[in-house]
């Protein structure tokens, strides 16, 4: 029976961060050390000010307050952790490829292999490898033959424990999971190693909601559970495009067709398209994997979900466009949210990014607020994508820290994140402050409508043909 002291966990980002924070609260006996390469991302989690820590996610710095120092550590010295821990999580960013075989599809595997010859290197005594990071199915077999073949003859046993938590909720769903998911090999050693990982959130999680499996099928499972949810957006999101020339609503589609207690009413909110680091990635991978199988069809199927979310965001941005006499030139356009969803600082993949695109494209003047992202990550998205220079993107965004300032003299606000405070805003002010006809393009239907258009705003909803 293996009898875990100490972790480490190479990755201090959005899920190795919270997740191992909890960790360090639900088991006060291990001692939890968080490791990155990354100085600046270490040196806030260890900031003073447990509000500089680098990641935004409401109650993570309360949990961050109660353990740091105590068993929670944030370290840049990644062979020390490894080399006292025995059990090593591996939760390094898997982004896709954007060059060579798979470009724009494969995950990129080259941060997940530098670990693993890392520990491989680093290892004196035997440990328990744990897979957080989202992975192709399959990687543990890579994993395996890196750690057996350069080792110094020590033990290794690879677990597969993915993570679903989604960004914004992350400590809810992190102290009450659906489900925790371990998959091991059905050798004795194996099934030793879960039992120690089963102990370890056994600490909190009841023994029912840790489901075991093989580890392939624990590596799939994350793939494919992000390709369901994600499927559900894109399913909602092609209706809303229908019930826009038909006179039905697609909130009341979607409450019609969530209480059905087979399908739920979960991920059936119409957007502007999902973001976010994993949907859009997961499910390329998922394509490719079932290419590289030579399976067309699934690959046909599932790719199907990225294009109708490409197809939402940019059929969002036309209709801006549009409804603005077909030129947004000079135009001063708001847009009120960039993060890809509420209460989180993340942008990656956020739907802000591709529609902001689209109107400079189109030269539009692009104003954005966002009450958690700061200005150098709203350029830096745009930067990233190469559409233009560094300097266009600048003379085409100016990017505010009061709403009110980013509303004056605009000629429509388009809503690209769904903030609770958005709605309170003194909408009447707004209104006044605004070119007119005051366009406003809700991309969350957030807002009150009716109330404003008592006020006096033309509002465009997603899925609705008022
Ligand atoms: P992230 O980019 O926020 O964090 C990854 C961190 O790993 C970075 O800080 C990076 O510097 C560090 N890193 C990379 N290589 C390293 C190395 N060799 N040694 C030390 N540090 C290294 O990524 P994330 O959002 O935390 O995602 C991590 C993994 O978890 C991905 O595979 C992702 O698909 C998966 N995942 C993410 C979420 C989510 O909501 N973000 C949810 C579930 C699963
Ligand atoms: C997702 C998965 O939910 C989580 O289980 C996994 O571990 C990581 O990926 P995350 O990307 O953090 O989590 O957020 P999620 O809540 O899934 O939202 C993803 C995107 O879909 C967001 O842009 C969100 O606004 C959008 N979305 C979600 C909708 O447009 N409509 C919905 O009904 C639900």
């Amino acid at each position: 029976m293996t009898n875990i002291k100490k972790i480490c966990c190479i990755g201090a980002g959005y899920v190795g961060g919270p997740t191992m924070s909890v960790i360090a609260k639900k088991c006060p006996d291990i001692q939890v050390t968080v490791v990155d390469l990354n100085e600046a991302r270490i040196a806030a989690w260890n900031d003073e000010d447990v509000n500089n820590i680098p990641i935004y996610e409401p109650g993570l710095s309360d949990v961050v307050a109660e353990a740091r120092g105590r068993n929670l550590f944030f370290s840049t010295d990644v062979e020390k952790a490894i080399d006292e821990a025995d059990m090593v999580f591996i939760s390094v960013n898997t982004p896709t490829k954007t060059y060579g075989a798979g470009k724009g599809q494969a995950a990129d595997l080259k941060w997940i292999e530098l670990c693993a010859r890392q520990i491989a290197q680093v290892a004196k005594s035997d440990k328990i490898i744990v897979e957080k990071s989202t992975l192709p199915v399959r990687t543990a077999e890579a994993l395996k033959d890196i750690l057996h073949n350069t080792g110094n003859g020590v033990k290794f046993q690879i677990l597969s424990n993915p993570e679903f938590l989604a960004e914004g909720t992350a400590m809810e769903d992190l102290d009450a999971p659906d489900r925790v998911l371990i998959g091991g090999d059905s050798t004795l050693e194996g099934q030793e190693a879960v039992q120690a990982l089963v102990d370890v959130y056994a600490n909190w999680v009841p023994r029912e909601r840790i489901l075991t499996t093989n580890v392939w099928s624990s590596e799939l499972s994350k793939l494919t559970a992000n390709a369901f949810l994600a499927q559900r957006v894109s399913s909602i999101n092609s209706l809303s495009e229908l019930c826009e020339r038909t006179e039905a609503d697609i909130t009341e589609v979607a409450r019609a067709i969530g209480t059905d207690s087979r399908i739920g009413p979960k991920f059936l909110k119409a957007s502007v398209g999902f973001g976010g680091s994993c949907f859009q990635k997961d499910i390329l991978n998922l394509v490719y994997i079932a290419r590289s199988y030579g399976l067309q069809e699934v690959a046909d199927y599932w790719e199907q979900v990225i294009i109708m979310n490409d197809h939402q965001k940019r059929r969002f941005a036309n209709k801006i466009i549009q409804t603005s006499y077909n030129t947004v030139n000079g135009k001063k356009i708001a847009f009120l949210g960039w993060a890809f969803k509420k209460d989180t600082n993340d942008t990656r993949e956020s739907a802000a990014i591709y529609v902001a695109d689209h109107l400079l494209n189109e030269q539009a003047q692009v104003a954005v607020y966002d009450p958690k992202v700061e200005a150098n990550q709203v350029y830096g998205d745009l930067n990233y994508l190469r559409t233009r220079d560094a300097e266009e993107n600048k003379a085409g965004v100016s990017v505010f820290d009061d709403p009110y300032e980013a509303c004056k003299g605009a000629h429509a606000i388009a809503v690209l994140t769904e903030w609770d405070e958005f709605k309170d805003y003194d909408w009447q002010r707004i209104y006044d402050s605004m070119l007119k006809p005051a366009n406003v393009f809700d991309g969350r239907n957030l807002l009150d409508s009716k109330k404003l258009r008592a006020i006096g705003f033309n509002v465009k909803t997603i899925g609705s043909s008022l």
